[in-house]
């Protein structure tokens, strides 16, 4: 197979075997990924092997039932251990124990020894990221016997995210539920689930049925064909119609699955650009009140807003996510300016210009969410007009809107486009499927340090983590975004 451009090209790599068999170098030699914060070789071996039992302090028993369930290891009685118990000679075990990192509920403790591995934490999440390390060995070393080591780890940002686009191209539960996997194999622990934007709504919506029945559905099913021939869509069951959308049983689904491996997906809901299949299905929602005119949201029409919060109702009842992602990137402002309802709210509102009727619309929106105990979650055009006062931003346009948030005491998740655009091409593109543009190789991601080195000390905090984006523009399938394992 092809080495294709993917966002896990780092996991074909990884899973190319070149690290066979186990032999520690520093924590930093690629053998587990993330680097651990330390990893101290020791003399001899571990073999797992089909009889190794696995054992495990209550706390941990699902983790360590999921252990078994993923391995095919015996259970040796999960559940079992008990205080002040003396451990048999050998096995694995999942034991809840104070803080290995002092002072960091998450740390962990991966300690293979001769005689039996100790994944140790105080935490779930903890325990959770001990056992993707050992399990990361295991797949790299099939059926070989482990080194023994001593690591202690944990996680530096505690949010690692990737967003998965899938308007541009629709994919399957299974195949989200794959990515889920590997996600949890990286200790990554945020899906954001890009669910709307022009190319096809995704997600069913009770109360606006004409956005699965009709607008998840278009044309032409390559993105290109499709954006290069008038962008229209098609009725649900037209045979020549390519789409196709999430049930809410479907996205209670994902979220269950990934919650199950200390995954949280934040679900992004286009607003108010990036909207031409919701203007299409409701042609009263746009300025010209005519589908097929406008990519924006009419923000002066009290109904766009009946509408965004009807949605966002269904949504929360989805999500259990403290963050609702609402876009708000890449909005013209033409139809604003020749709109007499979006004029009378600029004039009203004492607005200066479109530009701060985004931000008001923005919001308004924050408002709803926060009555609702949730956060509002935008990329960084959202600073723009005035950022919302409780908002965080996705700084994705270079560092400098997560510079200018952080300073202004918001908090911050970095996606720079030269670091974090993950449908870049990823090696030389004469070699790789076509891709957007760009060249991201895996060594430029792996130099990326989150925290810009401008923002001063005071600020870092704001800094929550990274993420990287998989828009799917030119990914029409998931051949793509399989490793080649
Ligand atoms: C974006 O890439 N338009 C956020």
């Amino acid at each position: 197979m092809k080495i294709s451009s993917s966002a896990f090209v780092f996991a074909i790599i990884v899973f190319s075997g070149v690290y066979s068999p186990c032999v520690w170098g520093q924590s930093g030699d690629g053998s587990l990924i993330p680097a651990p914060v330390s990893l101290t070789a020791e003399p001899g071996v571990f073999q797992i092997s089909r009889s190794t039992k696995v054992y495990s302090s209550a706390a941990f028993r699902p983790l360590a039932l999921q252990f078994l369930h993923m391995s095919g290891l015996a259970d040796g009685g999960a559940g079992k251990i008990a205080k002040g118990s003396v451990l048999p000679a050998t096995g694995i075990w999942f034991i809840k124990s104070g803080e290995p990192i002092p002072g960091d509920t998450e740390g962990y403790r991966l300690h293979i020894r001769a005689d039996r591995i100790e994944i140790r934490s105080a935490s779930l999440s903890g325990a959770r990221y001990g056992m993707e390390s050992l399990w990361q060995l295991m797949l790299l070393h099939p059926g070989a016997p482990l080194s023994c080591a001593d690591i202690l780890d944990r996680p530096r940002f505690h949010y690692r995210g990737l967003m998965l686009d899938v308007s541009r191209n629709f994919y399957p539960v299974s195949f989200v539920k794959e990515l889920l996997d590997l996600m949890a194999l990286y200790k990554m622990n945020t899906l954001h689930w890009h669910l709307t934007d022009g190319p096809g709504w995704r997600l069913e919506i009770k109360k606006y049925p004409l956005l699965t029945r009709y607008t998840a559905w278009r044309t032409h099913g390559a993105w290109k064909d499709w954006w290069n021939n008038g962008r229209r869509y098609r009725e649900q069951g037209d045979p020549m119609a390519y789409g196709g959308y999430y049930t809410q049983d479907q996205a209670k689904e994902v979220v269950a699955y990934a919650a199950a491996r200390g995954i949280t997906v934040i679900p992004e809901i286009e607003m108010p650009g990036h909207s031409d299949e919701v203007t299409a299905a409701y042609p009263s929602l746009s300025c010209s009140g005519r589908p097929y005119t406008n990519s924006e949201l009419c923000l002066g029409n009290d109904s766009t807003f009946t509408f965004l919060e009807d949605v966002l109702g269904e949504v929360m009842q989805l999500f259990p996510s403290t963050y609702i992602h609402v876009g708000g990137d890449e909005a013209g402002t033409e139809s604003w300016k020749h709109c007499s309802k979006c004029q009378e709210r600029i004039r009203r509102e004492g607005l200066r210009n479109e530009t701060e009727l985004q931000s008001y619309g923005i919001r308004r929106i924050e408002k709803f969410l926060n009555a609702h105990g949730r956060k509002l979650l935008g990329w960084d055009e959202i600073l723009e007009g005035g950022l919302a006062p409780a908002a965080t931003v996705m700084s994705w346009r270079g560092e400098s809107g997560g510079v200018k948030a952080a300073r202004m005491d918001h908090d911050v998740v970095m996606t720079p486009g030269s670091y974090c655009y993950f449908d870049h091409y990823q090696a030389d593109p004469s070699t790789q499927p076509e891709a957007i543009g760009g060249y991201l190789p895996l060594k430029t991601v792996y130099s990326y340090e989150p925290v810009p080195a401008e923002l001063e000390t005071s600020k870092q905090q704001h800094i929550l983590g990274a993420q990287a984006n998989l828009w799917t523009e030119y990914i029409p399938t998931t051949d793509q975004t399989r490793p080649n394992i």
